[in-house]
């Protein structure tokens, strides 16, 4: 009943355009990504500009290749993600829709996506990210929230449950490990549409941590308080980072207090009655995403760019 997973790379991310999908390319990849996990997230592939590039034409292939992967070797998937302010295609930011068409555009998104998929996903990240690090809603860059308001949140979980319901619908959201005002922002909002019947299930802390900031001691806690309203909780992304000497190569004590944080976090869940899910962003650095998006800073995964296994590594393996 714990589900331990990764992210998998491909489907067209940050790696440059011509690199070879390593899911498709990487027989080392697929190995270890077959044997250490049993749940998968795709990284990209679900994301609105990969599966729904123009508006009537969606690209299932690469998403069809993660879940058949996944039933082969009997892993769950949680699906990424539904309504984001983020990787949306550009004829649905740049488009000329009415309130009305938009309202339509994505509930047959969802429809169309959760249904293909139904009876296969494990969990689904229905809403990515709608506050910011005050705790307000994104009503400038989230085009669904600034377009139709705050109510197309309960809308999407609304439409997705009905495509699929035996899928448990999750928040997500990166900065919410510790109690603080964008947690609290999540604490009063699923409260809200639980008491409105809206079909919520979970809420997930991403857990991109940096040994820049230390680790939220409060994890657990916050985790708890969740718990205690009747969601399942999880653990969707989690990857610690640090500042690369420069060799590149991390010292040891950088390892040891990696590996503390990757063991504190599962931890954390494991201390959580229903924290169910445990994922991992990437579980190689060759193809992790965090060189590519924070500067100077790497060697975010538990395994080096040759599959080496660090210390993190068997941190988490000891803890499970
Ligand atoms: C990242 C991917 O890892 C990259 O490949 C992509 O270029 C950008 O997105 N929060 C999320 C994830 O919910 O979807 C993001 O994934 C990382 C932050």
């Amino acid at each position: 009943g714990f589900y331990v997973g990764t992210a998998v790379a491909g489907g067209g991310h940050h790696l440059e355009q011509d690199y070879p999908d390593p899911f498709t390319s990487d027989r080392k990849y697929r190995k270890v990504l077959g044997r250490q996990f049993n749940s998968v997230s795709p990284e990209n592939q679900m994301k609105w500009e990969f599966i729904h590039p123009e508006r009537d034409r969606y690209d299932f292939a690469a998403a069809d290749a993660i879940v058949e992967f996944a039933e082969r070797h009997r892993q769950v998937v949680r699906g990424h993600t539904l309504l984001w302010h983020s990787q949306n295609p550009q004829w649905l930011e740049q488009g000329d829709f009415s309130d009305e068409e938009l309202r339509a555009i994505l509930r047959e998104h969802i429809t169309t996506v959760v249904g293909r998929y139904a009876g296969r996903i494990q969990q689904w990240d229905v809403a990515n990210e709608i506050f910011d690090d005050q705790g307000k809603l994104r009503t400038q860059d989230n085009i669904w929230i600034r377009e139709l308001g705050p109510g197309i949140i309960a809308d999407a979980f609304r439409w997705a449950h009905e495509a699929d319901p035996q899928a448990k619908l999750f928040f997500n959201d990166y900065g919410v490990e510790s109690v603080n005002a964008k947690s609290d922002a999540y604490y009063a909002l699923t409260q809200d549409l639980l008491r409105q019947g809206v079909p919520v299930d979970g809420f997930s802390v991403q857990a991109h941590l940096s040994t820049r900031y230390g680790f939220p001691g409060d994890l657990e806690a916050n985790l708890k308080r969740f718990d205690a309203l009747g969601l399942e909780t999880a653990v969707t992304e989690l990857d610690v980072r640090m500042d690369l000497p420069a060799d590149g190569k991390p010292t040891a004590a950088q390892q040891k207090q990696q590996a503390d944080y990757y063991q504190r976090t599962l931890s954390a869940c494991l201390a959580v009655e229903d924290c169910n899910s445990f994922t991992i962003w990437g579980f190689t650095d060759k193809y992790s995403w965090v060189p590519v998006f924070f500067e100077g800073e790497g060697s975010a995964t538990v395994m080096t760019d040759d599959y080496h296994r660090k210390p993190a590594f068997h941190a988490l393996r000891h803890t499970l």
